[in-house]
Order: C-alpha cells, then structure tokens, then sequence
C-alpha cells in the first residue's frame, strides 16, 4: 500500500548529494566536449556533434526563419552550462550519444506531445513518431526538446529514433553520483539518506540513431521565455484565418452533398454556430490508398457545392492521407519519385523531391483550391511499424526510412502549407496526426484516435511547450455529462472541433446538455477577439496560446509532490514511488485559467489557482488567491470553471454569432476583472492573408485605472492606425468585479 505521507522527493535527495564526495574517479574520460558553440541571438546557442552530412534536420522542414528581432528583444542571459560540461561520443554502430549535466533538483518537461505527463524526470523515453498507445515517448509529436525548471531548453534537431535516458543511470567515471545506501543497515548504523530504488542520475544522455546531431540550447529567465525562444527560433507561432478559430464540425465519412446540406440546415435551425465542415474519406473516389479526386456519385458538383457553403461564410476542409491509389491521375508519375514499400497498397511519395511536391500541388489546386478548398486533415502519417513503412524502406532522395517515418507529417505540412497556401498569400487552418520538431509556424492542429479525457487535458499541457497545436477533439460520450464536459473542453483549445467521422453525433445529440453545450460554443465565439489577439501573441512573441500552468507566473509547483512508496514484496518490491502532476488545468489567452471537469471528477474538482487574487469569469466573483478551491458544475450552473487574472482585460462580442465572419465589425465589450487597474490589448488584421507579414496589423491597447469615487475610466491607444479595424467599437467597459 502506498504510505500516506507525501513529502516533496527533492529535498532529502539535496542532502544526500551534499553529503557525495569522490576523489578518484576520472571525470566521463572517454567522452569528446563540444566546442563549436555558436550564439544565434539572445539566449540562443547551437552546436553540431558526430557528422550531419545528408542528415535531415527539422529546422530544415520549419515554416519560416527565426525572429531574431523578437529573440532579441527578450532577456540576454549566458549560456546556461558550464564551458565544457556537455560531452558526446560517436560509436562504430553510426550513432551518437550526448551528455547533458543536470542538477539533483531538476526538472525536465516536454519531450513533445505527450498524453500521459508533461514532467519527464528520471524516465527512459523513446522518441519515436508513433500513434498514441502506451506512452514511453512515442507519439504524435515527439518532438526531442525539453525544458528544464534550472532554464535551460534543448532541442536535439535531427530527423532520428532518439532514445533519451533522463536522469536515468550513473556512469562509474562521474564525479556527482550520490553515495551508496546499505538498503538493510543494522540499526545502529545512519545512513546518508534513504535508500533509492533507482539512484537518480545527473544527467540526461540522448542516443540519436545516426552519425551526429545538432544541438540548439535556449535559455530564458522563465520557462515560458523559453519556450518563447523555442516558437521564435522556429518563426513564430502559427497564425490562423479568423475562421478557423471558430466551430469545426466533421461530418460522417459516408455523407453526400445533400446530407451536408441538411446537416447545415439543422445548425441554423438549432441556433448552432458553425465554421467549418469537415469532409472525411468518402468525398474522395477511392480511399486507403487515396486518390484525392471528387466522388461525383456523393458530390456531383464540388465547385457549386463548395461556393454554396462560402456563399453562407462555412469553409470545407478535406481528409486525406497521403497514399496513393492506382486509380489516382498521380499514380503513374509518382511512382518513379516514391519509396521502396507501400501503405495500404498505396505509393509513398518522396516529398523531399521537387518534382513530387509539385505533382501533388498541382493536383490539389487544381482540384480543391482553386474551388475553394481551405485546408486539410493529413491523416494516418503517424503509424508506426506495423502501419507504416519499415525502418529498412529506401527512398529515391536518399532520405532513410527512418527519418522520413519521423518527419513525414512534418514535411506534408511544409509542402502544403507552403505550395498551396502561403503561395497564394491565403492562409489555411488545417489539421494532421504527426508532426515533430521546429513546427511552432505551422497552422496545422494534431488530433488522435486514443480518446481519454484527462489525456486529451494532458496533450493541452505537454503540446504547448513544443510549438504544436492539439485538439481534444469531441466524438461522442457514454452520457449526456461526458458530452458537455468533452464539448466544453474543446471549446475551450486550439480548434473546437466535432468530429462525427464514425459516431454521427450531432452537438445536440445528448438532449439534456443540449443548451449548455450551446452556450459553451456561443462562448468560443464571443471570445474570438481574445483568442484571435492570443494567436498574434503566439506569431510574434512565441506565446503559446493554450498553455500549461508550469509556464504562468506564481504557480509554484500545485500539488507537486511525489507519494512515497512503500516497500511490499509482491506490490511493491523496490519502494517505488508515485508523481503526481497538475494537467488537467491551463491557460488559455493572456488570462483565463481553464478548468474542465471530467471523467471521475465530472461535476466537482480542485483548482490550483497561481499567486495573485483570482475571479470567477461568468459572475467576477473573487475565487481565490494562490490556493486549492474546489468547484462544482452546480454552483456554475454547469458551466466550465474559467477564472480570470485580476487586472485583466478582456475583448469580447457583445453578443454570439454563428459564424467568424459575423465577428467582423461586431460591438465590442471589454471586461474588467478584479480591482487593479489593467492593461489588454486587441490585435487585428485582414483575418485571411500574410499582410500582417508586412506590418498591416493594428493594436487597441485598453487601459483601465480606478477613480477614487470608485468609478473606471478606460483609455484606448492605438498602433497602426493607418490599417483597418477588425471588429467593431467598443460599446463599454464591464466591470466584473464591483
Ligand atoms: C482515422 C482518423 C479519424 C477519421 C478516420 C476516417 O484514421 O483518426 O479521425 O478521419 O480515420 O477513416
């Protein structure tokens, strides 16, 4: 049984190491330093090991070139190692290893989009592009960075298997081993701590499975400045089409041009609002392998179909997976300029070769953009052996199978972002099942066939502090409850999608909730110039949108603890202990903390709010300061727990609307919470292509101070008030908090 005592681990551990003192061992005697250390701006050093000659690196795959003004203009800080102390080697077998000192107290998080924790200490980690199953790294996303509470961030860029060995092992030759512990001592004998299971290492050593790699370090005076650093280094976050920040409904694969229709036609009358459809496998000729040609039998007239839908302000985004069918136009002039092996029957196109990319392209204008067509669902890049190629696969670039497996939804999301997109200045909103490292410019949302609640809560956390955008996707629910708690969280993430690709479901498809998930959606769209404005945060300061808590200020660790393990030969043979970690809350914006409720916690939870008064979004009410408060869907009449900074500012609609494109010139209100006074900002452009690129942007920067009579007064500044307004005037101040 495990002992009831919690106690935070790290403390009894710093003793111990305290008390390690070695005289003989040679210091790690076979490992070569790494020297070459080049600054790329502030807080940015990178350095190549081993041989990268024909190697793919991720950086070479990123939407754009690093923001060094906005690095710049974040804090200078040193390196943040001491000169010398990170090693490698490089073996016979053409691998390479590298060894990254870390501290006895430190932390490490990220490691990509993992669904089961965002905190990575003292862990064995395969990072390999898989679908999501049992954790252990493989994912989605492994992108191979990682964050360390010390402030230090390093990104291993090469396109390899990575294994990573975080803490895990002690080399005989290492200086800072902690002391050996007689785990049966007689009783008249201390020992200098506890005795471990596992003796904690000092390291993190990385085993990429090629000749070299390049190392980038990021550093920062936060871990959100990091990660800052890691976005802006890679271009910038992603900047959605105001459209694609509304509600996204996936329709089932079977559905025709007509069923579409009556679907559509059930939102209006339902007073559901609604952005994009989705249209999944069968609005294509043939699919697994695909052809990515109409099904003229279920959609007869795809441009008239498509320009129907605009004409109603709703986008359509296609399915696909990039396989391709002997009945595709593509297939005889792709072959050539595929790989050695087939999925699903189906060709696998070298997308590193110019003269694939543009067979592609060419065929998708041709097909879907040219009528319309505004982005994608890149399915099935993620599988891992059994559904995809071998490691053993050849491609006609020379690219192994490998590393092709662990950038293939990378190097899908380039090309079309890129040839189809960004080309014709027109940006896309769109989604795909892997993606990797150097991704933070990609406007590409990842999704998942694993459908656990606190997971999907968990992926919210873990992708935000690698550049990657998730969506807890909503798909259907064992009961009215689960639906609107699945709906509200996604109404509250990066893409408040549905998709009824199998289920069918409807967003009224639990008739209890049936009003409640409505208001959560008309909420999402009544937030659109929050979020919009969290985006352009994201682009040009690299802050992510949606983000773990570990990256907001004063929230000093939550329940943070370990519970110690207690020893039980058959349960529990070595004492192992157990993490706990805070994942089912985030940040969404500059400042509403979110809070779903879900699974066993379906109508009450806990909530760490960070230091600093916190207050209840819907009434203003102060909820609590730094502590633990638990919340009930009762007393928020069934509402999702939003909580808000006190100062803050927030942008809304006046009211919902059922489509973006009615949030263009719509009245605005500005809500004030707490009782400081308060600064928000409103970001707006042409909501649809790259001018922002050339500075056609403005900001309406709020300020709220209080008079001494207790009144407020709200004062606007404007930057670039040469470009157009987005949304509307403001039509007042709100004060939430009297
Ligand atoms: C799955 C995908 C689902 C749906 C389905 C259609 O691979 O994850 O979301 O698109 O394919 O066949």
């Amino acid at each position: 049984m495990v002992n009831s005592m919690i106690r935070n681990i790290l403390a009894p551990l710093a003793l111990a190491w305290m008390a390690c003192s070695f005289v003989n061992a040679a210091d790690l005697s076979d490992l070569k330093t790494v020297t070459n250390w080049q600054r790329v701006a502030n807080g940015v050093w990178r350095a190549e090991l081993g041989s990268l000659k024909g190697e793919i690196r991720y950086t070479d795959l990123s939407a754009a070139a690093p923001k060094l003004d906005a690095l710049n203009a974040l804090s200078d800080s040193c390196f943040p190692f001491e000169k010398g102390e990170i090693k490698f080697l490089t073996d016979s077998q053409n691998q390479a290893m590298v060894r990254i000192p870390t501290d006895e107290d430190e932390v490490l998080y990220g490691f990509g989009l993992q669904l089961d924790a965002i905190k990575h200490s003292r862990k064995v980690m395969t990072l390999n592009v898989d679908h999501w199953s049992k954790g252990g790294g493989r994912t989605h996303a492994p992108v191979p960075f990682y964050i360390s509470s010390k402030g230090d961030g390093v990104f291993f860029n090469t396109a390899r298997f990575l294994k990573i060995y975080n803490q895990v092992g002690n080399r005989k030759d290492s200086l800072r081993n902690p002391p050996e512990v007689d785990r049966n001592p007689p009783a008249d004998e201390p020992q200098p701590g506890p005795w471990l299971a596992q003796p904690p290492g000092d390291a993190v050593e990385a085993q990429v499975n090629g000749p070299g790699m390049e190392l980038i370090v990021f550093s920062g005076e936060s871990m959100l400045e990091i990660v800052q650093r890691y976005n802006l280094f890679h271009g910038g976050g992603a900047m959605p089409p105001l459209w694609g920040l509304g509600f996204w409904h996936r329709v089932h694969a079977t559905f025709n041009a007509d069923q579409v229709r009556e679907e559509l036609k059930d939102f209006e009358d339902r007073n559901f609002p609604i952005d994009v459809v989705g249209l999944e496998p069968g609005w294509m000729t043939q699919s697994y392998p695909c052809t990515f040609e109409w099904q003229t039998k279920r959609f007869p007239d795809p441009a008239g179909f498509t320009q129907e839908l605009l004409d109603k302000g709703i986008r359509l985004n296609l399915w696909e997976n990039p396989y391709i069918s002997k009945s595709s136009r593509m297939y005889d002039a792709m072959y050539p300029l595929s790989g050695s092996h087939l999925v699903w029957l189906g060709l696998v196109p070298d997308y590193t070769l110019p003269k694939a990319r543009k067979l592609l392209t060419d065929q998708h204008y041709e097909d879907h953009i040219s009528i319309g067509i505004s982005g994608y669902k890149i399915d099935e890049v993620d599988g891992y052996d059994f559904w995809l190629w071998p490691d053993h696969a050849t491609f006609p670039s020379g690219v192994s199978g490998e590393s092709m497996r662990q950038s293939y939804g990378l190097l899908m999301q380039n090309m079309l972002y890129t040839d189809l997109f960004k080309k014709r200045n027109v940006r896309t909103y769109s989604l795909v099942r892997a993606s990797n490292g150097s991704a933070s410019g990609y406007p590409f949302v990842i999704y998942s066939d694993a459908y656990n609640h606190k997971e999907y809560l968990t992926g919210i956390s873990t992708s935000s502090l690698c550049g990657i955008l998730w969506t807890p996707e909503a798909r259907s629910a064992g009961s009215d409850r689960e639906w609107l708690n699945r709906m509200q969280t996604v109404c509250f993430s990066a893409m408040a999608q549905l998709n009824a690709w199998s289920s069918g479901k409807k967003p009224w498809s639990y008739e209890s909730v049936t009003d409640d998930v409505r208001e959560a959606i008309q909420m999402r769209m009544r937030l659109l110039p929050y979020l919009y404005t969290a985006f352009a945060d994201y682009h040009f300061k690299g802050i992510p949108p949606v983000r773990a808590m570990i990256l907001e200020e004063g929230f000093a660790g939550g329940p943070d603890e370990i519970i110690v393990g207690k020893l039980d030969s058959e349960k529990n043979p070595y004492g192992k202990d157990r993490r706990i970690e805070t994942t089912d809350q985030y940040m969404l914006g500059a400042s509403i903390l979110v809070a779903p409720f879900y699974e066993d916690q379906a109508t009450k939870r806990q909530v760490q709010l960070p230091a600093g008064r916190w207050y209840n979004f819907y009434t203003g009410e102060f909820a609590g300061a730094g502590e633990i408060i638990t919340v009930t869907a009762e007393a928020l009449d069934d509402r999702i727990p939003l909580f808000v900074k006190d100062g803050a500012l927030i942008p809304m609609l006046t009211e919902a609307v059922n489509q973006s494109d009615r949030a263009i010139g719509h009245p605005l209100e500005i809500r004030w919470y707490g009782e400081r006074s308060g600064t928000g900002e409103l970001y707006e452009d042409d909501g649809s292509t790259f001018d922002y690129e050339r500075g056609d942007f403005r900001k309406r920067v709020f300020h709220v101070t209080r008079d001494s009579d207790g009144s407020a007064q709200l004062q606007t500044t404007i930057e670039g008030d040469e470009n157009l307004e987005m949304f509307g005037t403001v039509q007042g101040l709100k004060m939430m908090t009297r």
